[in-house]
């Protein structure tokens, strides 16, 4: 939900054609997260003549306009301050003037970078059209750029922190912001609330620090529009200034993001800003200050070795992120396992919660939040709670939790899963149950996102960077690791060790067994191009454990291939979607072996009585079924574990009807990968 990028360099040389190589190369990694289009802002020959570069459409877009225009490419700047963006439309339609950055007026006195919403917007800019100030674009960022030059032009002289803070303390909403002004050459100030950002930093020498202390606000002499800090010094020194042994400045770069995946190729180094950080980057030094003084949070700011590898985020040998993470899923699984399975011992150990499991034991009941995929693997998983611990356990979408005001309580256990931990809807979710005193459990894939700090307790799938839009070895991850996570709450149930250990061993065949389904590959690439892929409309049938995959199956197919296609629990079939059934309807019925086979059976005999001719996925060992219809088969595990290797043909079949309909898998229209607004 779009992307941003900063760079800062001081006394490292870097001439303008690298600086807007590191700002593109940035903005691709960042292109999963919208891709209407994208801009960027460096400086003229001089630090206070900023030239603004936008686009519509990918950053390969704007990297031609910019090879079409930029001047003094060879020009050596010692220090740099530039921004970019990768823009996810929200406020008005994707077009040049609404890209990013926006400016103040046309001599680019502040230009602003925004991933979020103003929700108060409208009442700023009428405001700001009262005072004189024109707008050009329909968006709500370009009321940030023109309440810092309002601010400026009413305040000035005034430091960049100061006017920062008063633009700030007017905004309502969720944010991750760069702001960069002539006024203010070779400075950056960066700040978020509600949306992710971090700092890289990189040295020519060793990093020697773990940690930033933070700048407390002084007070303010007024509030409202005018209010100022009354520039009271503040207690002690809070920057800091990366020395040589020598005792000389360092010579460093600062990268920020909106994600690791964009820093990772320049340095591991980083720092997660808080909501309400802002980092004032300037002459070499961060200085991180808070905008609020009373809220309970540490005034430290650690800086983190990141894990990943830059190959883990490049596509290698595949055509697209998401064939790659399809095919990853032997892997990602295990490293979803790696430490937490004592497959000899039958036990599971998840360190993440092993302090809580006590208060977990004792809660009154179990409430899973999430959207979209993460939300199906909650489905998918709910059952084995109920079975393994005997918890009351509810699974919710985010938004329509937060639209009932959903009552918790003390004693509840709130589960948050979200494979980027910034979902705007499951974050505000969260935030509503910590108020109320729950325990918040987070699952995610992002080691430093929002849900992983901010809940109490969690695991991390470590499915490894998932960059394709549509959700594939995350929902197996995921899967996985809530299974992992009922195994561990139930091991105090004698009477279910048999069950956990069928279980465990299910976990164990399951790499292996995932490698035997992807080998189904070009079978179902036929089945996308003979009989799928010029059909308007595809239903997925399955019942119990299935529902799940269904639901799964029918979201990755529409939101990558564009085509109509709706997951529905068999046993709601004569309930309404009967009337959908005849000769025409394509149809893939989910009836792998398990409790509820007998009754998808009379699924599959209710589908064939309208002339239907479902596609059935089945077990390789279902010979009942061989020949009768065309069948997509798949390996046997215990039922709970079934859905994860039944999605994986759903994937490759979306995946191959994208392709054929021309779709670029890995920016379908309209989408985001992380979406950090409400
Ligand atoms: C679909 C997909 C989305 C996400 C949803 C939640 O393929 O990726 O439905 O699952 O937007 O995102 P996270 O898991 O990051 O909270």
């Amino acid at each position: 939900m779009c992307g941003i990028f900063g760079y800062l360099n001081h006394l490292v040389d870097v001439d303008r054609k690298s600086i807007i190589e590191i700002l593109l190369t940035g903005l691709s990694r960042l292109e999963y997260r919208g891709y209407d289009s994208a801009g960027m802002a460096i400086d003229g020959d001089n630090a206070q003549e900023i030239q603004i570069f936008k686009q519509v459409g990918k950053v390969a877009a704007l990297r031609k306009l910019v090879d079409q225009t930029a001047q003094n490419t060879d020009k050596v700047f010692n220090q740099h301050a530039a921004m970019a963006h990768t823009r996810w439309a929200t406020h008005g339609q994707p077009s040049t003037i609404n890209s990013h950055p926006q400016r103040s007026n046309a001599n680019n006195e502040f230009t602003v970078v925004h991933n979020g919403i103003i929700t108060n917007y409208k009442e700023l800019k009428t405001l700001l059209m009262t005072k004189g100030y024109a707008f050009e674009s329909d968006t709500d960022t370009e009321v940030v750029a023109k309440l810092a030059q309002y601010l400026y032009d009413s305040n000035s002289p005034i430091s960049f922190i100061d006017l920062v803070k008063g633009v700030l303390k007017e905004l309502e909403g969720a944010f991750a912001f760069i702001f960069k002004s002539s006024h203010y050459p070779n400075e950056i100030i960066v700040t978020r609330r509600g949306s992710p950002l971090l700092i890289g930093l990189k040295t020519t020498q060793k990093l020697k620090v773990d940690f930033l202390d933070v700048e407390l606000p002084t007070d303010v002499e007024a509030s409202g529009m005018l209010a100022v800090p009354n520039n009271k010094p503040a207690p002690r020194s809070h920057s800091r200034t990366f020395m040589t042994e020598n005792g000389e400045q360092q010579p460093i770069e600062y990268f920020i993001a909106s994600d690791p995946s964009a820093v990772v190729e320049h340095t591991k180094h980083v720092l997660y800003l808080e909501d309400d950080d802002l980092a004032h980057i300037s002459r070499g030094e961060l200085r991180i200050h808070r905008l609020k003084r009373d809220d309970g949070l540490s005034s430290f700011r650690s800086i983190q070795t990141l894990e990943i590898e830059l190959a883990a985020i490049m596509k290698g040998s595949f055509d697209s992120f998401m064939q790659k993470e399809i095919y990853e899923q032997p892997e990602s699984v295990v490293n979803t396992m790696r430490g937490r399975v004592n497959f000899e011992a039958n036990k599971v150990n998840l360190g993440g919660l092993r302090a809580y499991l006590p208060h977990i034991r004792r809660c009154r009941r179990i409430v899973f939040i999430a959207c979209g995929t993460s939300y199906h693997s909650c489905i998918a998983t709910r059952a084995l709670f109920e079975e393994l611990t005997e918890i009351p356990i509810s699974a919710e979408l985010a938004s329509d939790f937060l639209d009932r005001k959903c009552p918790i309580f003390r004693d509840d256990v709130c589960v948050f899963v979200s494979q980027s931990g910034e979902t705007a809807d499951t974050i505000l979710a969260m935030r509503y149950c910590l108020e109320r005193g729950a325990l918040c459990v987070g699952i995610t894939n992002t080691v430093g996102s929002s849900i992983s700090r901010e809940t109490h307790c969690g695991v991390h799938i470590n499915a490894g960077p998932e960059i394709g839009v549509a959700s594939t070895k995350a929902y197996t991850s995921q899967y996985i690791a809530l299974v992992l996570m009922a195994l561990q709450l139930g091991d105090d149930r004698v009477s279910m060790a048999e069950r956990r250990s069928e279980i465990i061993k299910g976990l164990h065949e399951l790499p292996e067994l995932i490698k035997e389904v992807l080998k189904l590959d070009s079978q179902l690439q036929h089945l996308a191009q003979t009989v799928l892929h010029k059909e308007k409309s595809l239903l997925i049938l399955g019942r119990g454990l299935q529902h799940a995959t269904c639901l799964e199956g029918a979201l990755k197919i529409k939101e990558i291939s564009y085509m109509h296609s709706e997951g529905i629990l068999a046993g709601e079939l004569k309930h309404g979607p009967l009337a959908l059934i005849d000769e025409n309807m394509p149809v893939i019925l989910i009836m792998t072996k398990d409790s509820l086979y007998p009754k998808v059976r009379s699924a599959l005999e209710q589908v064939t009585a309208r002339r239907g001719s479902p596609i059935v996925l089945c077990n390789t060992t279902d010979t009942s079924l061989a020949g009768e219809y065309r069948s997509i088969a798949v390996p046997e595990l215990p039922d709970c574990l079934q859905g994860i290797l039944n999605i994986i043909p759903l994937q490759l079949l979306s995946f191959h009807l994208a392709v054929l309909n021309g779709v670029d898998v890995d920016f379908p229209r309209n989408l985001a990968k992380s979406v950090t607004v409400e």
